[in-house]
């Protein structure tokens, strides 16, 4: 490339990204009053949120739902899911926090302390490994039959447990409750 093209290359890139950057600002400006006209706090609320109608999730089937710009795994477990789950001695996890929001304090990691009924056929968790954030795969993925981390290679248990690889935490169980027997209520 003769020194003529590599300045004019260097001069359409810088145009480029001045007219890109110019568009950006443009869209700000336009949005910002808009959003500046709601009510703070409905639009607050309208964010931080958002409720979900779980009907259609069948026993040994989980659903995933963005929320605050994030997957939430919403898992409706089978028996032997639970079953599996329950039986984990604690004290052997890598991570013995139970990790749910629901619950003040840093209770044991019990598969009940995770999950949002008594029966414990209702898990939700971010989907977002502990480690580098990748999303984990589901529906019985890995070595503990839950989800897998192909990223680096974790591996989580039925009750969202982090049981083998480099991820420090168990899966945290965002704020959530049922509204109704179909409806959850997320944050
Ligand atoms: S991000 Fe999941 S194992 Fe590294």
């Amino acid at each position: 490339m003769s020194h003529a093209e590599d300045h004019e290359g260097n001069r359409r890139d810088f145009l480029y990204y001045a007219t890109a950057g110019a568009g950006t600002v443009a869209v700000g400006a336009a949005v910002w009053p808009l959003i500046d006209q709601m009510n703070p706090s409905a639009d607050v609320q309208a964010l931080s949120s958002i409720r979900v109608d779980v009907s259609g999730v069948e026993v040994g089937t989980q659903i995933s739902v963005k929320f605050l710009g994030k997957p939430i795994f919403i898992r409706r477990r089978t028996e032997e899911e639970i079953a599996e789950g329950r039986a984990v001695d604690v004290s052997t996890l890598p991570d013995p926090i139970a990790r749910n929001a629901n619950i003040a304090g840093q209770v044991p990691a019990t598969d009940e302390n995770r999950t949002m009924d008594e029966a414990g056929e209702w898990l939700l968790q971010w989907g977002v490994c502990t480690h580098l954030g990748c999303v984990p795969l589901g529906d019985g993925a890995g070595d503990f039959h839950g989800w897998f981390c192909p990223c680096h290679g974790s591996h989580y248990d039925t009750a969202g447990r982090i049981r083998k690889g480099p991820a420090p935490e168990n899966l945290p169980i965002p704020v959530a409750e049922f509204l109704d027997e179909t409806t959850i209520q997320l944050g």
